[in-house]
């Protein structure tokens, strides 16, 4: 399976000058070196970047995404601060990610809400990176796969009242496993422990529906390019979400030539 390394700039770099020359860099690396693109790479710029980097990326190999869409609609209306599934792809991203920790813990997002941002994605033909992962104090109490059971049970849910969406669902859905305590710290999982997750999140999906046994299911949680190959020897880690690391070309590319 091709692994897909993408990279969440989060709220970073602080200007467009800065989103320029970052993009421009990797562009020019990846187009100069064919080998880079048997890894699938992909960049989450801040809302305020997409449509630049959207319009950039068009006709590259590295995809765009947004970092979040509405819950509210698919396309338009009075909510303010929201930008639609609809809205986000027109700007040019094909992707989405939905439910990052960083939303769930500041935004107190819902699991209903979270399954309406499934659904106005996969409508809007967006595909979803979908976070999960459990907090410091839930891995210190074992309860990891009952916390991910719940998270996924918004794709299970998701199933059952739009079964139309099946097969959009199972070749546009990305898990990516990311413990809330290994998010920009240092701390990083054994790659024993980040398989295991990653087993019983492939066994949950395909128990979900036989079309989700495909799903690639990527690790995120400080990713870096000193860590990055002791991931990808995993079989069951098919890529990476990353944060810090991808703020910087050279890094970036390092973990993508790891994966790749
Ligand atoms: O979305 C990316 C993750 O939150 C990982 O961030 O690589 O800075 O730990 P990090």
């Amino acid at each position: 399976m091709q692994a897909w390394v993408i990279g969440n700039w989060k709220q970073n770099p602080a200007t467009m000058s800065e989103v320029n020359a970052l993009l421009e860099t990797l562009l020019a690396t990846v187009t100069d070196d064919s080998d880079r693109t048997s890894c699938q790479l992909m960049v989450a710029p801040s809302c305020v970047h997409l449509a630049t980097v959207g319009q950039r990326l068009q006709n590259t190999p590295i995809l765009c995404a947004a970092q979040d869409i509405s819950a509210h609609s698919d396309s338009t209306g009075a909510y303010t601060g929201d930008c639609s599934a609809q809205q986000v792809a027109d700007a040019g991203a094909s992707w989405t990610i939905v439910g990052h920790s960083e939303r769930r813990q500041y935004h107190q997002e819902s699991h209903d809400a979270l399954m309406y941002k499934l659904k106005h994605a996969f409508t809007q033909n967006l595909g979803v990176i979908f976070c999960v992962g459990e907090t410091q104090e839930q891995y210190d109490n074992k309860q990891t796969l009952e916390v991910l059971n719940d998270q996924l049970a918004v794709v299970k849910d998701l199933l059952d009242k739009a079964s139309h969406l099946a097969k959009t669902i199972a070749d546009n859905l990305i898990i990516a496993y990311e413990p809330v305590w290994a998010i920009g710290t240092g701390k990083v999982p054994t790659v024993d422990e980040v398989s295991t997750t990653h087993d019983y999140i492939k066994t949950t999906l395909a128990g979900f529906s036989e079309a989700l046994t495909q799903t690639r299911v990527l690790y995120g949680g400080s990713v870096n390019a000193d860590n990055a190959e002791s991931f990808a020897a995993s079989p069951v880690i098919d890529g990476a979400l990353v944060g810090g690391a991808s703020l910087k070309a050279e890094s970036f590319l390092a973990i993508a030539d790891a994966f790749a």
